[in-house]
């Protein structure tokens, strides 16, 4: 092993993790190859290259599988649309090219596919770190961790991106390693990396990380209410263009100033809030229907309603793509 070499990430090239996540990832990949040199690594969504750069530029990893199905727009547990047209794998490589040399880019084996797609056959060494970072709704990041885990070592760390958006998925990746009574250790690592490791990597990550951790059961409890009042607030925000539409303007800004102030959102709490006068409460009633079927607004008599909400529905599309 080259051991003059320092892991790091390239200063030309985009990545889409903050720089505590960087400094944390540099760190996993250097008890890696470290204990494990040769080591293999899988990388489930690698965009534009950045975080395979580090790996890439390593002579210490030997094998590189990167695995993204290059889809246009992905959506994660926010309802957010993240729009991903200019990345395909022929962009990746070039940049990776323009920054490497042919003996680095030879490690790499690219799959335009998710991973389920991709056989043993063609994943055909087992890896000795991985990193989930495709999709981040829960059901993707649970699927591409049982997807993943056959290609595991059994030394082996699995890192995943965006805990704090996929906390569900990650405690079903636990109950699934404990129903197959598979040892583990985890860490939530800042600022939203989750960490797993098995073999041999409990006893050489365990000291490392346990000095970083954050506080699984306040990070994942934090994590939940934060998506919560994101959800919270972008209802109360339809509703306040709803109202605005409407021409309730006093409501409008009663909600706005709402939503500014939030902290949790249920049906009760937002009556309490709203319904104070039977008007308000007519107004609810609306927005309910409306998000439960948008044919719903439509409900009012005569050419002028039936104008004014054909329009309200119309900006209530286009405000709600914008919300994405
Ligand atoms: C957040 S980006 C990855 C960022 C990259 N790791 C970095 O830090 O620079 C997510 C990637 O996942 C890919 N993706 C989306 N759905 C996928 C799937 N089902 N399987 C594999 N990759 C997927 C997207 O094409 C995108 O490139």
């Amino acid at each position: 092993m080259n051991t003059t070499f320092v892991p790091h990430f390239s200063p030309n090239m985009e990545v889409q993790i903050s720089n505590t996540e960087r400094n944390a990832l540099l760190t996993i990949q250097e008890i890696v190859r470290n204990s494990h040199p040769g080591y293999v690594y899988l990388e489930v969504g690698s965009y534009l290259g950045g975080t395979l750069y580090p790996h890439l530029a390593d002579p210490a990893c030997q094998q590189i599988y990167s695995v993204d199905l290059r889809p246009a727009s992905q959506a994660d547990e926010r309802g957010r649309l993240f729009r991903y047209e200019s990345s395909s794998t022929d962009r990746m490589r070039t940049i990776l090219s323009q920054q490497l040399s042919t003996e680095s880019m030879s490690k790499l084996t690219t799959f335009d596919a998710d991973l389920a797609d991709v056989s043993s056959d063609q994943i055909g060494r087992l890896c000795d770190l991985i990193f989930i970072d495709a999709e981040h709704t829960n059901r993707a990041a649970f699927r591409d961790f049982l997807n993943a885990y056959p290609y595991a070592k059994a030394d082996v760390i699995i890192m995943f991106h965006d805990a704090n958006l996929i906390f569900d998925a990650l405690e079903n990746v636990e109950s699934w390693l404990i129903s197959k009574k598979i040892k583990y250790d985890s860490f939530v690592i800042p600022d939203n990396l989750f960490v797993i490791v098995m073999g041999i990597f409990i006893e050489l990550g365990t000291p490392i990380f346990s000095q970083l951790e954050f506080d699984k059961k306040t990070y994942f409890h934090v994590a939940r209410q934060t998506l919560q009042d994101y959800h919270g607030v972008r209802a109360l925000r339809l509703y306040a263009s709803w109202c605005l539409i409407h021409g309730y303007r006093r409501q409008a800004a009663r909600i706005h100033q709402y939503a500014l102030r939030y902290t949790t959102l249920n049906r009760t709490n937002m009556l309490e809030w709203v319904g104070d006068t039977h008007h308000d409460k007519q107004v609810f009633d609306k927005i309910e229907r409306f998000t439960v079927n948008k044919q719903a607004v439509s409900d009012s008599h005569g050419p002028i309603d039936r104008l004014r909400n054909r329009l309200a529905m119309v900006l209530l599309g286009w405000l709600e793509r914008l919300l994405r």
